[in-house]
């Protein structure tokens, strides 16, 4: 699996990333400090993120182990839940074999809401044999000189079983953008655009209020096709005017010749397009389909989980 993410590409506040990182390095680097006395019976073994649903959770812990240093493995309820009995309970046991194996390692449970349910809300029988299983083996290894970190993600903190939350006494909030996050975030998304100097991220952060940081992405690629568009009126020559829409494409074009349709590549359509100055009114445009997810409920449930400023 391809750990994508870097701290360049995501913001949060720096305190969150610091927090992060204090709690991962001193039970990854520093195991010996935890194997006598008080702390080794009460290890930190494990944190939650959790906030609004785009909030940067998945890539924040992606970037965390890359830029740490540390190996890990990353499990979704899908890589878990084995149609065949029984199945799951051994994947999670070469789970911790495997994160052992790979000392300093993160095993990061990402949407774990999907597969730590409250256990009273479980009727399915295996599930359930999965938590437990789950638990057992995070006790376990927690004393062990060789323990991964449990780092869970999930935009549901409330639906997440009690057990697992007191194994996982770090939470963090990662939560909806302020106005000057949001300046930085849109700065990430919209480097190597030109703005219209009547529109410049400041003005944009402050229209943004509630937006996260998966709808300010999806802002700023909504006004840049939405510029596209505008800018690229079909014509007789040119009758499939959206192939130049794609923005991977950008004024550099594809590789030549790896178009088995014969097409003309991109670098041929887009001759002659001046470069792209993104206005207000194509940023009007795009708040039209894409509403602030910070408003939602889901995502006023997870901020209400535990007030725990950052
Ligand atoms: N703070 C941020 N800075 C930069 N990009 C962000 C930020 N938050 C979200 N994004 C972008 O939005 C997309 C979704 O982010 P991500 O998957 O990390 O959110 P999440 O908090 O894990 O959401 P969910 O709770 O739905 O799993 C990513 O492509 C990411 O690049
Ligand atoms: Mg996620």
């Amino acid at each position: 699996d391809v750990i994508r993410g870097d701290y360049k590409e995501v913001h949060v506040k720096p305190a969150v990333k610091e927090e992060l990182q204090r709690i991962t390095a001193l039970t990854l680097k520093h195991p010996k400090e935890f194997s006598y006395g008080v702390l080794e019976r009460n290890k930190i073994t494990g944190a939650i993120l959790y906030g609004p649903p785009g909030t940067g959770k998945t890539i924040l812990a992606k970037a965390l182990s890359k830029h740490s240093g540390y190996n890990m493995m990353v499990l979704t309820s899908g890589d878990i839940y084995d149609p065949k009995w029984g199945e799951d309970e051994k994947f999670i046991r070469s789970t911790f074999r495997i994160a052992q194996r790979l000392h300093p390692c993160i095993v990061f449970i990402d949407e774990a809401d999907a597969i730590f349910g409250k256990r009273t809300a479980m009727d399915r029988k295996h599930e359930r044999g999965m938590l437990n299983q789950f638990l057992s083996e995070w006790d376990g290894i927690a004393t062990g000189p060789r323990a991964p970190f449990i780092l869970l993600a999930t935009n549901r903190p409330n639906d997440i079983d009690e057990a697992v939350l007191r194994r996982a006494p770090v939470q963090i909030l990662i939560d909806i953008p302020n106005r000057a996050d949001r300046k930085s975030i849109l700065e990430i998304y919209l480097k190597g655009e030109d703005l219209d100097p009547d529109i410049e991220t400041e003005k944009l952060a402050r229209m943004t209020q509630f937006y996260t940081g998966s709808d300010l992405k999806s802002l700023c690629v909504n006004a840049a096709l939405a510029c596209l568009s505008a800018t690229i009126v079909p014509d007789a020559d040119n009758n499939n005017p959206t192939e130049t829409g794609n923005p991977q494409h950008g004024g550099s074009g594809g590789p030549p010749g790896d178009n088995p349709n014969g097409t003309p590549d991109s670098s041929t359509l887009d001759a002659g397009l001046p470069k792209r100055v993104l206005k207000k009114e194509h940023f009007l445009t795009a708040m039209k389909s894409i509403k602030p997810t910070g408003r939602g409920p889901t995502a006023l449930a997870a901020r209400r989980f535990k007030q725990k400023p950052m």
